[in-house]
């Protein structure tokens, strides 16, 4: 069975039989003759996965646990509150939730242009024939590329994606520009969670397990997205182009799967193996993972959706006021929030 794969076969292509273009926006991947989508550069990512947990699977071991469990936590809006809005005129939150997470996945480009540690020198075991020894030689790239695209040569990763979606169903130049968050990893403010290594292995393994949590979660925006554009009350001047965006963001879930799958398999990796301590020995990466991950899931899943809901909260009540319906349309939207949305 193949284990090792070159960087140009982990970013190589399936022959498309037509290439993905909406709107006169070349993007990423493509179609086979059957009309179905196929994601960019999985011709042989996606053999060497199953490769590599298979082999992972015969030694004992299994891709790391991540569920419908991680799903939970309010919303604001949520997708009702969304179609409320929507429904009464407010395209703005909408606009701004669609920008901010292209802009988002733009950020995600850093995958395909950051160096990160080999961690090679931080196991004990060899890893050159496991999804982590091809961390650096290839799956990192890819999957920063599927993130940002490839904007030199004019094609749209996610990023773009989102955009074309979002320009499908409210016109380019209605709202003025918005501006992600500086991060929507935990901030650590200098927290070591595994002072057992060295800081830098930490940052990469914080960082692995940061972007699981965010892709894991992503599912949750690419779901409410869907339901607003497949409503069948919103859009009714441009019904087949909301329907189209609601296809475009299919894509981008489909091309998340493997996102999802490499990470829960690294890491699933990792857990089968030892790591090089700080004073000298080595001990099981297994209780290290899993402490931070279980911090990770307490702030991920239960606090910061609570806090992040509170503070999307007055922005939104101020546009909710300032509209015609003002007082009676914030009753509604505050009735279908979600628990722990609304600010005490
Ligand atoms: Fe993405
Ligand atoms: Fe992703």
């Amino acid at each position: 069975m193949k284990d090792v794969y070159t960087f140009d076969e982990l970013n190589d292509h399936h022959d498309y039989a037509r290439e993905h273009v909406v709107n006169g926006q070349r993007l990423h991947g493509g179609f086979d003759a059957g009309g179905n989508y196929i994601p960019p550069r999985t011709r042989s990512r996606a053999e060497a996965l199953a490769n590599w947990q298979r082999k992972l699977e015969a030694a004992g071991g299994s891709l790391f646990e991540a569920d419908a469990s991680l799903l939970t936590g309010p919303r604001m809006p949520n997708s009702e509150q969304q179609r409320l809005l929507l429904a009464n005129g407010l395209t703005r939150p909408f606009w701004n939730g669609l920008t901010i997470t292209g802009k988002i996945e733009a950020r995600g480009r850093v995958l395909a242009e950051m160096q990160f540690p080999d961690l090679q020198q931080l196991v004990v075991e060899d890893i050159s024939r496991m999804a982590l020894g091809h961390l650096n030689k290839g799956l990192l790239v890819a999957h920063g590329i599927d993130e940002g695209g490839e904007p030199d040569k004019g094609i749209g990763g996610h990023d773009v994606m989102w955009f074309v979606a979002r320009d499908l169903v409210i016109p380019p130049g209605t709202h003025p520009d918005v501006q992600p968050p500086e991060s929507i990893s935990r901030p650590e403010a200098g927290k070591r969670w595994m002072p057992e290594i060295a800081q830098p292995y930490e940052m990469f393994l914080s960082f692995l397990m940061n972007l699981l949590m965010i892709e894991f979660r992503a599912e949750i925006g690419f779901a409410s997205t869907q339901q607003v554009l497949r409503a069948p009350e919103l859009f009714t001047d441009h019904r087949a182009a909301a329907e189209d965006a609601a296809e475009i963001i299919e894509r981008i879930r489909t091309d998340e799967t493997i996102h999802v799958w490499g990470l829960r398999l690294v890491l699933g990796e990792l857990r089968q193996l030892h790591v090089r301590t700080v004073d000298g020995g080595t001990m099981p990466a297994a209780p290290l993972i899993d402490r931070f991950w279980a911090g990770l899931v307490s702030w991920a899943v239960h606090e910061q959706p609570v806090l992040a809901a509170q503070t999307a909260y007055p922005a939104l009540r101020e546009q909710i006021l300032d509209s015609g319906r003002g007082d009676a349309l914030l009753d509604d939207f505050c009735k279908l929030a979600d628990a722990g949305a609304l600010p005490a």
